[in-house]
C-alpha cells in the first residue's frame, strides 16, 4: 500500500503529497507512483522538505534527463534562480535588468515551449518566500480541451503552432534578448494538441511563446490563439501557489500552463531554484 497521502489542490488538477521525504533518493515503487501523480494531477506539491541544490539535482535526474538552461549559451548550467535573491545572499531591486526580465513569467507559458524538445517537468524548490505576492498561478489545459466542442476539437487538433522565444521575450523589452541567444533559438514547430502517452488524454498546448499558427493568416491565428488562452484562464480555472519555504514542486509543462502574479521586489526577499526535466522528443514526433 502506498506510504503517500492526497489531497487535492483544486478540481481540476493539483495534488499535495505527504509521506516522503525527496530529498533521499527514492524506490523504484515510489518513482514510479509520483510520475503516475504527474500524469494524473499535473501538479504535484511536497510541503516540509530540506533540500539543496546537490538534492535537487539528484531528484531531477531520478525523474529523468536534466535539461540545460537555454539562458546559458556555451556552458551547462541546469538551475535557474526564480526571485530577487543573488548567490551572495544580496538583493536586487525591481528597477533591476534581471528583475525586469523575470517579469516575462508573469505571461502565461509552458517552461521552454520554444525549444525544439520542450521540456517536460519543472522542479521547483522554495527557500525564501516574500509575505505579500509571489503566487504563481497554473491552468490545466487539459481541461481546458476537454471543455471543447467535439466539431472544434477536429478542427484543432491537426494544428501546428510556432513558439518563438525572442517574440515572447520583446513583449518585455526590445533588447531583452541579446543576438546571440536569439541566434541559438530559432522559432519552433510544435503540435498544438498533445496527448499524453500513458494516459491518453488530450490537451491544447499554447502559451505566450506562441507566435502563430501555422497556415493560417497572423491575425485571424492571434484571434483563435488569444480565444483559446481566455477560456483556459478564467478564474475559476486558475489554482494560486502561495510559496511557502520547504516546498518542493513538479508541474507538467506538457499540459499545464503558469504565470507569476508579481510581488514587491523592493520590499521582500523571494529565492527559488527551478531545475528541469527534458521531454524525450518534439512534439511532432509525438503519437496523436
Ligand atoms: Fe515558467
Amino acid at each position: 500500500m502506498s506510504q503517500l497521502t492526497y489531497e487535492k489542490l483544486h478540481p481540476e488538477f493539483g495534488v499535495r503529497l505527504r509521506g516522503v521525504d525527496v530529498s533521499k533518493p527514492l524506490t523504484t515503487e515510489l518513482t514510479r507512483e509520483i510520475s503516475a501523480a504527474v500524469d494524473d494531477y499535473s501538479f504535484v506539491c511536497f510541503p516540509g522538505q530540506t533540500m539543496d541544490d546537490d538534492r535537487q539535482l539528484a531528484l531531477t535526474r531520478q525523474l529523468g534527463k536534466p535539461e540545460p538552461s537555454h539562458t546559458s549559451v556555451g556552458k551547462v548550467e541546469y538551475f535557474g534562480t526564480i526571485g530577487n535573491v543573488q548567490k551572495d545572499g544580496t538583493v536586487l531591486g525591481s528597477t533591476h535588468k534581471k528583475t525586469i526580465f523575470l517579469t516575462g513569467n508573469n505571461m502565461w507559458h509552458s517552461d521552454a515551449s520554444f525549444k525544439p524538445v520542450p521540456a517536460f517537468l519543472s522542479i521547483m524548490c522554495a527557500y525564501e518566500t516574500p509575505a505579500e505576492g509571489g503566487v504563481t498561478m497554473f491552468v490545466s489545459l487539459r481541461a481546458a480541451y476537454e471543455r471543447l466542442s467535439p466539431a472544434r476539437k477536429a478542427e484543432l487538433d491537426p494544428l501546428i503552432a510556432i513558439h518563438d522565444y525572442v517574440y515572447s521575450r520583446s513583449k518585455v523589452a526590445p533588447d531583452a534578448v541579446s543576438p546571440e541567444l536569439a541566434a541559438s533559438l530559432p522559432p519552433v514547430r510544435q503540435r498544438l494538441v498533445r496527448t499524453n502517452p500513458a494516459t491518453g488524454t488530450k490537451n491544447l498546448f499554447l502559451g505566450s511563446h506562441v507566435r502563430e499558427i501555422e497556415g493560417m493568416d497572423p491575425a485571424a491565428g492571434r484571434a483563435l490563439l488569444d480565444e483559446l488562452t481566455a477560456e483556459a484562464i478564467r478564474p475559476e480555472h486558475i489554482y494560486g501557489h502561495a510559496w511557502q519555504p520547504g516546498d518542493v514542486v513538479l508541474w507538467d509543462n506538457r499540459c499545464l500552463l503558469h504565470a507569476g502574479a508579481g510581488y514587491d521586489a523592493d520590499r521582500f526577499r523571494r529565492y527559488m531554484r527551478q531545475t528541469r526535466v527534458s521531454g524525450t522528443c518534439s512534439t511532432l514526433e509525438e503519437a496523436a
